[in-house]
Formats: structure tokens, sequence, C-alpha cells
């Protein structure tokens, strides 16, 4: 297994649209991609990572929001709905957007529907944490990043503070 570099905001890669997998997709190649991400989430430390903060445009995200980090989950190419219109405020960090948190909304309890990592369809339901996780990364696949909810004042002061610290 190997790290794999984290892109770090305002790098323009991370607005890459990540597109999704199919059959032919599932290869050893694949497997090795996914447990290099899962290291790289538990080295940072992380509780999420997709694949689009690693380079890799392609729909696979990995997340472990567990205190123990022994429940792995992958989601390849993931669909969420809202099972109610009830949002709510968490504190989010991104591993792309290092030492820095903001309250963000977003949909308390949702449904997962997705691929595992071997193909197979898996459905879940998740609130708190874990949803708030999932909608993060899910954003991430479209070229979201967290801090683009914020005002347009704070993103123009994130993005000049990030391409400092990146020149330094
Ligand atoms: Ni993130």
């Amino acid at each position: 297994m190997s790290l794999l570099t984290i892109l770090e905001y305002p790098d323009p890669r991370l607005r890459t649209k990540a597109t999704p997998l199919v059959a032919a997709d599932f290869t050893a190649a694949l497997q090795q991609q996914i447990d290099d991400m899962f290291e790289t989430m538990y080295e940072a430390p992380g509780i999420g990572l997709a694949a689009t903060q690693v380079d890799f445009h392609k729909q696979l995200i990995v997340i472990d929001v567990s205190e123990e980090k022994n429940q792995p989950w992958v989601l390849i190419n993931p669909e969420l709905t809202p099972l109610e219109p009830t949002c709510e405020l968490m504190q989010e960090g991104c591993l792309s957007v290092p030492e820095y948190t903001a309250d963000i909304e977003r949909y308390l309890r949702i449904k997962v529907t997705s691929l595992d990592r071997h193909g197979n369809p898996q459905e879940f339901e998740c609130e708190g944490l874990l949803a708030h996780c999932v909608q993060h990364e899910c954003d991430h696949l479209k070229g979201i990043v967290f801090v683009d909810y914020l005002s347009r004042l704070k993103q123009e002061r994130l993005r000049k503070k990030y391409l400092k610290l990146q020149k330094a």
C-alpha cells in the first residue's frame, strides 16, 4: 500500500466532476486504489476521502466514522435521497482544506444507494455524523468543496490564505 497525495484547496483539479465506474473498472488496480485511499485517510487522519481529492476522477469514496477505525465503508457511484426535509448544522473539516472548520447545513437523514468495492449493490440509511460525511464526500465527486457554502468574502479570504501557504 502507499500514501496518496491529497489535493489542497483551491487546486482547480478539485473542481473535476467524477465519472461513474463501469463493470470493466473493477480490477485489481481498483482494489489497490481503494486500499491506498483508506491508508491515506487513516494516516491523515480523516473520516472520509473522495477519489477527487487524490486526483482520481471516478465516483469512489472511502469512509470510516468509527472511533476504533474498524468500520471501513466503500461507496461507488453513490446516490443520495433525503429521508425527510430536516437539516442540521454540524462542524465540518476537510483534508483538502487543512486546519479549517465551518458549520455546514446538511440533511439529517438520508438513504444512500451505491455499489460496494466488488460492484455489488448496497443500500443504507444513515443520519448524524455519517450522513454529513456522506453528503460532504458526494459533493467532492461533483467538484464541490464545503467552503463553497460560505460567503464569497470568506471564500476569497480562504483562497488567498491557502495560495500563500502553498507558495511558502
Ligand atoms: Ni472533504
